[in-house]
């Protein structure tokens, strides 16, 4: 039985309001994407790590990508939702590996650079006997309001709170989410077709454990820690460093 990483590094990252891709800022003297990969490739758990690429990408720093050592891959495959760019490189993995549809893979975010060794051993001796796969998550522990308008009071929609959702039982979707290869496939394949496919809509699968609950499927959540963050806004950069620092006390 194998573990594969499979990480999705095709995106824009427009919400950090940046020229560069996102996952090629710098942060704490290398670029945001290294930290997640050599979490990967430096975890004893992971036989392979796959990076998926925009075709067009111009970014990759060889250079500072070279000390991660021979298991990492590039895939230049990515697609225009996350959903794609996950099956596009599984299917570049299968025509790599050939069949590996029992085998693990986990799909972890190019722009979570906080992973530690702990939580990924977690999840791989959480899930490695799962039927189904699973995810690192953590239980909301916020309020959550929906935005909205009152009946006759349209202005203001997206900044007016009109209902509180209840939080138990809620829980936040982190990376890594681990399935079996061929049941990920399988799920995302189901997907590549629809809505998400057609230009100006936001893409409605936005984790592999919805595209495999899809099937009727329940993934086990692993719980995680909140220092696993995703690097989204530009304030985020600070704070990943501040627990990367903290990591190496
Ligand atoms: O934009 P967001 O932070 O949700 O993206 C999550 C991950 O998915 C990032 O690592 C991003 O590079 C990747 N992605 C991708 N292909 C896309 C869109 C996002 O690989 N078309």
């Amino acid at each position: 039985m194998a573990y594969y990483a499979l990480v999705p590094a095709a995106g824009t990252g427009l919400r950090m309001e940046q020229t560069t891709p996102k996952q090629y800022l710098p942060l704490a003297g290398q670029p945001l994407i290294w930290h997640a990969l050599r979490a990967l490739c430096s975890s004893t758990v992971i036989d392979r790590v796959f990076v998926v690429l925009a075709a067009e990408d111009a970014y990759w720093p060889d250079q500072a990508m070279a000390n991660l050592g021979p298991r990492l891959h590039l895939l230049r495959c990515g697609g225009r939702t996350r959903a794609q760019s996950v099956l596009n490189g599984l299917r570049g993995m299968a025509l790599m590996l050939g069949d590996i549809a029992e085998d693990w893979v986990l799909v972890h975010d190019a722009a979570r650079p906080c992973l530690s060794g702990a939580l990924l051993e977690k999840l791989v001796s959480n899930v490695g006997e799962d039927a189904v796969g699973g995810l690192l998550a953590v239980p909301v522990a916020d309020t959550l309001k929906r935005a909205g308008a009152l009946p006759g009071k349209p202005d203001d929609a997206a900044n007016r709170s009109i209902g509180t959702v209840p939080r138990e039982g809620l829980w936040q979707a982190q990376t890594p989410q681990m399935f079996r290869h061929g049941l990920l496939l399988q799920a995302l394949s189901q997907i590549d077709n629809s809505r998400d496919n057609t230009p100006g809509n936001a893409p409605t699968v936005t984790d592999e454990a919805s595209a495999v609950e899809a099937l009727g499927l329940a993934p086990r959540l692993v719980a995680s820690s909140m220092s696993n963050i995703k690097v989204t806004y530009p304030s985020d950069l600070q704070l990943a460093e501040t627990i990367l620092n903290d990591f190496q006390r």
